[in-house]
This record gives structure tokens, C-alpha cells and sequence, in this order.
């Protein structure tokens, strides 16, 4: 039976030209209510001088909890599947380059917004295995609570069987802020992973599933328009021309925790802001949708890039380079400006979010969707590294 699954995954990787897998990403709009609620929390971010902001284990002490949740603040989320158990049941997840872990809501759920997800019935599944350790990510707004469990995990023709996941038996007050996902694939390192579990690439790479050990995230920015629906992905195990122009260049990664690379600067307009003279860390984070850093050193970018309301300005704005391993990435502002329509109004917004984090992390920025939708990634585990190159929107 191994040996068959086997061969049915690399006979999937053989017959294609590119020896990656490729797993489609759906971007799936925002509610009214969220965007209003993402308009509300943009404006309290920059009125109060920034937000509280955590990421699962930031800082790595033991007590460290995430703030914000997924893809919080943005006008889509972008959502592949999982498939879990024999026969398959089928998860809508995002995959999380900020976490670690894997987890779904159990049948055993009772919670509110356990009951308008899919939900895993082991019972149901001949390959289950019970683990029963007990399994808690907590978030500001309320938290996930539940147990672990073995079963098969795929992701398109990847099968990882006895695969370690979260079976969540609670979820608290964060039904709606994750109104449309069952669960999380965390895609980050096993250093931050809950009760240490192997996160699931991982376990592909070290069981040969996949050809390399790196995997490339192309986001499209038009995902928000339902008529042009771009075709985002995650190739898992290589990387596709396709999705980008010109050459990738590289960052070396500065800690395998989150993908956490260094920023040298910020530029305005071209000119160095110096922002980043004492030092500026980054996670390359697929599970957040906006640019978040240091309150302090956001303020001048909102002040300076100041988005008009209704966008009456977008062609007088400035363009904003990250500086990363001495190369300029540029943003213009139809990548960093945001329009945002709820119950019919439509409303900019910069995609610059101010965040408070403890203090021990420095200057510490969040390169999400934002960056990551004008950047094509190679998530490059193999040679500890990141690779971007601008993406092709629509890809050929
Ligand atoms: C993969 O193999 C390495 C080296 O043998 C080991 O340290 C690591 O824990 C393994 N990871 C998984 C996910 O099995
Ligand atoms: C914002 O989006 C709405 C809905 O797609 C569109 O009607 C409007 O023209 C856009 N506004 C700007 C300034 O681009």
C-alpha cells in the first residue's frame, strides 16, 4: 500500500514538465462585514498608534500568544484544500507561512463556528490513529483548543501518512474573524510548532514526497475581483518561471522560526528613510494580508504616502522600497493602496498596518499579502534562504 501511494505521487511529479506539485489557492472576497470591520481596525490601528500584534510563539518564550489571526485585515484570504482521513475528507485551509502546526475542527465541536465548517470524523477514517495530547493555540479574540490526532494528510497527490494534526474541539471567539476557513496549515519551522509536532512539509521532505526541500507561493492581486479570477498557487517541492519576470534574487534567512529575513531600509520616494540604521527584522508571512511594522517607523510612511479616502491622489503618492539583502523591492501605490468596498461603498486604505510588538523583538515587520502578491516567493528551506521575483499578474 506505501509503495503504491508512492508511486502514485511520484508518477504525479514524473509526468509533469515542472517537478513541483502544484496546489491551486482560491481567493474567496470578504464579507461586507469584514471589510468593514478590517476599515474600523485599519483606522483604531493608525488613530491609537498601532495595534497589538502577535504571531504564535513571537519571541519564543513559553507564554508568548498571537494577537491577530489570519489574514486579518484584508479584502481576500487565499484558500486551498486538505484532504484528511480514508476515505478523504476535505478541508478549506489557508497555508500559513507564520505558523507551524495543521489543525481542524472535530465533529466533537460544539462551538458556533464549528458548526458552519466541515468538521473530522475520525470515526469515519480507517486509517485514524488516536494521539490525544492535548493541543491549544490561543489568539487574542479567544483561541483553539482540542486534542491531537494521527490520520493521513494530503495536499493534492501528497499523502503524509500518520501525519500529527490539531483535532479542535473549541473554537472561541474567533468565528468571525475566520469566517470561511475550516483550519490552518502552518508552513513554518518546527522550532515554533505546539508540542513540537513536525510541521507537515516537513514530514514530505524527510518521507521524499516531494523533489526539494522548498516550496513557492504565487498570490495574485487581482484576486479580489470575482470576474478575474487568477489562478494562485503553492508549488510544493520547486519553483515555476511562469509566475514571474525577470530573476529571482535571494535573502538569506536570519532565523528558521518563522521565515524571518533582515530588512536593511525603507525608502520613500527613492530616498533612504534610515528606518532600519538599528536594525530591522521580518517574517515573510502568507497568513498575514498587509505590510505591518513598528508604529514608530510606519507613522512617517502613512503621513508621507497619505492615501485620500476616495484615491483622489493614488498618482501623486510615492513609490516604497524594502531594502532586502541590498536590492530594492519596489512597492507603487496601486500595490500598497487598498480599495475596499463595503455595502456598496468603496473607501482607500494604505495596506501600511502600525503594530505594537514586546519590545525584546525590535523592530520587527510582517511582509504579508501585500508584498507577497507583488513578490512571487521561493520559500528555499533547502539553502536557508527566500527568493523573490516579481510576479506575472495574470500568469501566462
Ligand atoms: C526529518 O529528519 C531530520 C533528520 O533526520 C529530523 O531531525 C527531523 O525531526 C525530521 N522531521 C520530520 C518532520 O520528520
Ligand atoms: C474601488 O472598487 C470599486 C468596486 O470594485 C470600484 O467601483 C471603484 O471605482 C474603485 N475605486 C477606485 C478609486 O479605484
Amino acid at each position: 500500500m506505501r509503495s503504491a501511494l508512492l508511486l502514485v505521487a511520484l508518477v504525479a511529479i514524473a509526468s509533469t514538465v515542472q517537478a513541483y506539485v502544484h496546489i491551486p489557492l482560491t481567493p474567496r472576497p470578504r464579507t461586507d462585514v469584514q471589510k468593514r470591520a478590517l476599515l474600523e481596525m485599519l483606522k483604531f490601528a493608525q488613530n491609537t498608534g498601532g495595534i497589538n500584534f502577535m504571531r504564535p510563539y513571537m519571541g519564543f518564550t513559553p507564554n508568548d500568544v498571537p494577537v491577530i489571526p489570519l489574514q486579518d485585515f484584508s479584502n481576500t484570504q487565499y484558500f486551498g484544500d486538505i484532504v484528511v482521513g480514508t476515505p478523504g475528507q476535505t478541508f478549506k485551509v489557508i497555508f500559513d507561512t507564520g505558523s507551524s502546526n495543521v489543525w481542524v475542527p472535530s465533529i466533537k465541536c460544539r462551538s458556533i463556528a464549528c458548526l458552519i465548517h466541515q468538521k473530522y470524523e475520525s470515526g469515519s477514517s480507517s486509517t485514524y490513529k488516536p494521539d490525544g495530547k492535548e493541543f491549544v493555540i490561543q489568539y487574542g479574540s479567544g483561541g483553539v483548543k482540542g486534542y491531537q490526532s494521527k490520520d493521513t494528510v494530503s495536499m493534492g497527490p501528497v499523502k503524509v501518512k500518520d501525519y500529527t494534526f490539531g483535532e479542535v474541539v473549541q473554537e472561541d471567539g474567533i468565528s468571525f474573524i475566520f469566517g470561511k476557513l475550516d483550519g490552518i496549515v502552518g508552513m513554518a519551522f518546527k522550532s515554533i510548532s505546539v508540542n513540537g509536532v513536525p510541521p507537515l512539509f516537513e514530514s514530505m521532505v524527510n518521507q521524499s514526497l516531494v523533489e526539494k526541500d522548498m516550496f513557492s507561493f504565487y498570490l495574485s492581486q487581482t484576486a479580489d475581483s470575482e470576474t478575474k479570477k487568477a489562478d494562485s498557487a503553492l508549488l510544493l517541492g520547486g519553483s515555476d518561471k511562469k509566475y514571474y519576470t525577470g530573476d529571482v534574487t535571494y535573502v538569506p534567512l536570519t532565523s528558521r522560526t518563522y521565515w524571518e529575513i533582515k530588512v536593511d531600509d525603507i525608502n520613500i520616494g527613492g530616498k533612504s528613510t534610515g528606518a532600519c540604521a538599528k536594525g530591522c527584522r521580518a517574517a515573510v508571512d502568507t497568513g498575514t494580508s498587509l505590510i505591518a511594522g513598528p508604529a514608530e517607523l510606519v507613522a512617517p510612511i502613512i503621513d508621507i504616502a497619505h492615501v485620500a479616502s476616495d484615491c483622489s491622489n493614488i498618482n501623486e503618492l510615492p513609490n516604497i522600497d524594502l531594502v532586502l539583502n541590498g536590492k530594492a523591492y519596489t512597492l507603487t501605490p496601486k500595490d500598497y493602496v487598498l480599495n475596499v468596498t463595503a455595502f456598496g461603498a468603496s473607501q482607500c486604505t494604505t495596506g501600511f498596518l502600525p503594530i505594537k510588538l514586546p519590545e525584546r523583538l525590535g523592530n520587527f515587520w510582517i511582509l504579508g499579502d501585500v508584498f507577497l502578491s507583488k513578490y512571487y516567493t521561493e520559500f528555499d528551506s533547502a539553502n536557508n534562504r527566500v527568493g523573490f521575483a516579481t510576479s506575472v499578474q495574470p500568469p501566462k
